[in-house]
């Protein structure tokens, strides 16, 4: 990415860049710490399934949706709609994605302080022959204290800030290009030693041998929402990082390659993570703490286990980094274009308003868990409003626009820039940008939540 930071006016200088980036932003806590934690809770290969079949139908074409929409407005999220419908109501999808990140980078904070966290009991090495059932009791214990994961969420949120004040390019981009490659190897060291743990066998069925009965509404719903949470969809993120895609870029093979890389990583994280949860016998529902419990018992059992450990929740943490100054620039770009103020005061602006918030997600941990609403407290509601209702929502206005309001003609002038347009795979995707995607959220959404029931 070019100077100073996601100015509106940059531009990616590389092919590479533009992977580098939105890769960045799709990979990070949704593939290593929500993905394995929901398919848990959901009930494993049914819900992975139900998930896989959302990327490839819902997910990618929207995804190539917002890079079209961003390219061809050179704006943000919400400018995007008003420069290309001038005076419709269109632009209130932008703003829906400025509340989906404003909500998700607030919890976000919480879970990669824990990274933080981890990083440093993985140096002060305090995993050492701690029994499965310790271990989860360290995890728990330290989420709801009140202070420590404040700090470390404090913490996280001004790096964030920092990063987007100063630019991208010779920071986290730069490093993001090394540093993912890497933590993709350690993942891969990860399963290794996983799948061969005594035991094994036993979570990569719950993982790859669907029980589709298992499934609920509400399950697949979250399948939904997280497609978009994961891939960094329906809010934006794409659309304002589509707005520094260069007209020489082929649009449709970026797209296809960051669903792949993303789909993939998600899939090995699961791999290293249920053999394990089985073979220590951690129950696979058990919620947001699973990757950090499961993980030091794994860490315990392997040669160089100290170092490992040190090197993957530095990297989660960089991988987290990487997808929150995407969330973050959503709301930046908006304050900026909105409020017609500079960068600098926008992001700091953004920043403290999503700190506060967040700390109230990490305090619903422990001081505040009896505080529920619906049966969720203040971190959990604010991920399922914002995961399995904003982002949906917005992929539904998304898909309608580029497939109802748009049309055909402008769709194929955009993506025939830097690619040559094949006829059928044109028409394939029109059919599911105008159909497939928008029927199915208005099916699973008013479904998952109870508003009619196939039975
Ligand atoms: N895709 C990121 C992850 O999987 O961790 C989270 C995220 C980033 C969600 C950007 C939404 C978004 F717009």
């Amino acid at each position: 990415m070019s100077k100073n930071s996601l100015s509106s006016r940059d531009v990616f200088t590389s092919r590479l860049g533009v992977i580098a980036a939105a890769a960045g932003s799709a990979v990070g806590l949704g593939n290593i710490w929500k993905f394995p934690y929901i398919t848990g809770v959901y009930g494993g290969a049914a819900f992975l399934f139900v998930y896989l079949g959302f990327i490839a139908l819902i997910g990618l074409p929207i995804m190539l949706s917002e890079f079209t929409i961003g390219r061809k407005s050179k704006s943000n999220a919400f400018g995007a709609f008003k420069k290309l419908a001038p005076g419709s109501p269109w632009k209130f999808v932008g703003m829906l994605g400025v509340a989906a990140a404003f909500m998700i980078l607030s919890f976000y904070g919480v879970v990669a302080g824990w990274s933080i966290d981890y990083i440093i009991k993985s140096v002060t090495d305090s995993f050492a022959s701690k029994s499965p059932d310790e271990l989860d009791s360290m995890f728990t214990q330290f989420i709801e204290q009140p202070g420590l994961p404040i700090v470390y969420q404090l913490s996280f949120m001004l790096m964030t800030m920092a990063i987007v004040i100063i630019g991208v390019k010779d920071g986290i981009e730069k490093y993001a290009k090394i540093l993912m490659p890497i933590l993709i190897l350690i993942i891969l060291v990860l399963d290794v030693r996983a799948i061969t743990l005594d035991g094994a066998k036993e979570g990569l069925n719950f993982l790859f041998h669907p029980d589709f009965s298992k499934l609920t509404g509400e399950g697949v719903l979250s399948a939904l929402g997280h497609a978009f949470f994961s891939l960094s969809l329906g809010m934006g993120t794409l659309i304002t990082y589509g707005s520094y895609i260069g007209n020489q870029n082929n649009l449709a093979k970026t797209a296809l390659q960051v669903t792949v890389a993303d789909t993939l990583i998600a899939i090995l994280a699961g791999v290293a993570i249920f053999p394990a949860v089985f073979a220590f016998g951690i129950e696979p529902s058990s919620g947001p703490g699973l990757v950090f419990i499961t993980l030091p018992n794994v860490f315990q059992q392997m040669p160089g286990g100290f170092f490992f450990s040190i090197l993957f929740f530095l990297l989660l943490t960089v991988a987290a980094l990487t997808s929150s100054i995407s969330i973050l620039e959503v709301v930046v770009a908006y304050f900026r274009e909105e409020l017609k103020i500079k960068r600098k005061l926008a992001t700091i602006l953004a920043t403290a308003m999503i700190a506060i918030v967040g700390v109230f997600c990490s305090l619903s941990m422990g001081l505040l868990k009896e505080n529920t609403l619906f049966g969720l407290n203040f971190f959990d509601l604010l991920d399922w409003i914002s995961a399995n209702m904003l982002l949906p929502l917005g992929g539904l206005f998304i898909s309608l626009f580029i497939g109802w309001y748009w049309g055909r003609e402008k769709i194929e002038e955009e993506l025939a820039k830097g690619a040559g347009v094949v006829s059928w795979l044109l028409s394939v995707f029109i059919f599911l940008v105008k159909f497939i995607a928008p029927g199915a959220i208005a099916i699973v959404f008013l479904h998952g939540l109870g508003v009619f029931n196939f039975g």
